[in-house]
């Protein structure tokens, strides 16, 4: 019987395995993938794990509390946050191409993860100890696409903790690589994380960067941090979690539109709402919320967020279109 103790009991054992008396990092995200691979590996190995979650100011409100709070209360785990969102933000400055947001994104992230590295492994040399193993919450869909090569995966590109130099190499510890996304889920609860953490809708590595278009500015990114939580806020009161695969907020920073707030004329940028329901991402429908749950949202967004005075919904399926707008 393949029970999903089982599953935790046979991980537990291979990670100690592989790591006996050795240490190990794992790059946290938010995410659940991560997190049920760094709570597994944790369960294996204790302190002798580090988490280091790399706060690129691109998250959205509330993320870094959960990881922070959260993830630490119901684990237990050795955590190390590093504060980079003011470098993400000059790299970013001026950027409006997304495949180069992406690029930078995906950059700046593996060179402060790289400095976060190195500065464990001088702290652990001290003891003359070393990390050489790193975490990675790869799963088995992910192994049979990174095989296959082409397709829609690789229409964007990702990023990953990939692409670090030689000198700080480590063997990978992939505990979740023969499971899907719903076996990691029942893992994630046996292990004791929460439901916000186990149940968490995909949220792209390059972050709130790659749902402004325009310019991804310290105001940009306030903006659309407030008007994301108020759909968030909004889809979950209505129950409409599980329902939906994700539903992206976007801010159309380079427009504007005229509007009209008690006497006075606006002119705002619009955000887009993209709900969609997916088995896997590669295709989506777009996502027939219920009227009222729209109007709540869009009422409440151009209320309490000056400077949008239009929400509009995306009503496109993937393929055309992707479902992130970037
Ligand atoms: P698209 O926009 O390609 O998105 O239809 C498909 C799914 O992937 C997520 N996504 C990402 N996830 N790093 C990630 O970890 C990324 O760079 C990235 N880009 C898109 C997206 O949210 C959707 O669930």
């Amino acid at each position: 019987q393949w029970t999903t103790s089982s599953i935790v009991d046979d991980s537990v054992e291979a990670v100690r395995a592989q790591v006996g008396e050795g240490r190990a990092i794992c790059a946290l995200s938010g995410g659940v993938d991560s997190a049920v691979a760094g709570a597994l590996v944790h369960r294996a190995i204790g302190d002798r794990l580090t988490c280091v979650f790399v706060d690129h100011g691109l998250l959205r409100a509330g993320e870094r509390t959960q990881v922070e709070r959260d993830f630490v209360a119901a684990t237990g785990v050795r955590l190390v946050t590093v504060d980079a969102a003011d470098r993400f933000l000059s790299a970013l400055a001026g950027v409006t191409d997304p495949e180069e947001k992406r690029k930078i994104i995906g950059r700046e992230f593996i060179r402060v993860f790289e400095q976060a590295a190195r500065d464990l492994q001088a702290e652990a040399g001290e003891s003359g100890e070393h990390f050489d193993y790193l975490v990675q919450g790869t799963l088995y869909p992910d192994v049979v696409e990174s095989g296959g090569g082409t397709g829609a995966a690789n229409i964007k590109s990702h990023h990953n903790v990939g692409g670090l130099p030689d000198d700080l190499k480590f063997d990978l510890v992939e505990p979740l690589r023969a499971l899907f996304k719903d076996e990691v889920r029942r893992v994630g609860l046996e292990l004791g994380l929460p439901e916000t953490i186990v149940h968490r809708q995909p949220f792209p590595g390059p972050g709130l960067g790659i749902r402004i278009i325009g310019e991804v500015t310290a105001h940009n990114l306030e903006i659309l941090r407030a008007a994301d939580s108020i759909a968030r806020e909004e889809l979950t009161a209505a129950g409409l979690d599980r329902d939906i695969w994700q539903c992206p907020v976007v801010l159309l920073a380079d427009v504007r539109s005229v509007g009209v707030q008690g006497d006075g004329r606006t002119y705002g940028h619009p955000v887009v709402l993209r709900p969609v329901s997916s088995e896997d991402a590669m295709t989506a429908d777009w996502t027939r919320l219920p009227y009222d749950v729209l109007e709540r949202i869009s009422t409440r967004i151009t209320n309490e967020v000056s400077e949008v005075n239009r929400v509009v919904l995306d009503v496109t399926s993937k393929p055309p279109g992707t479902i992130e707008w970037e």
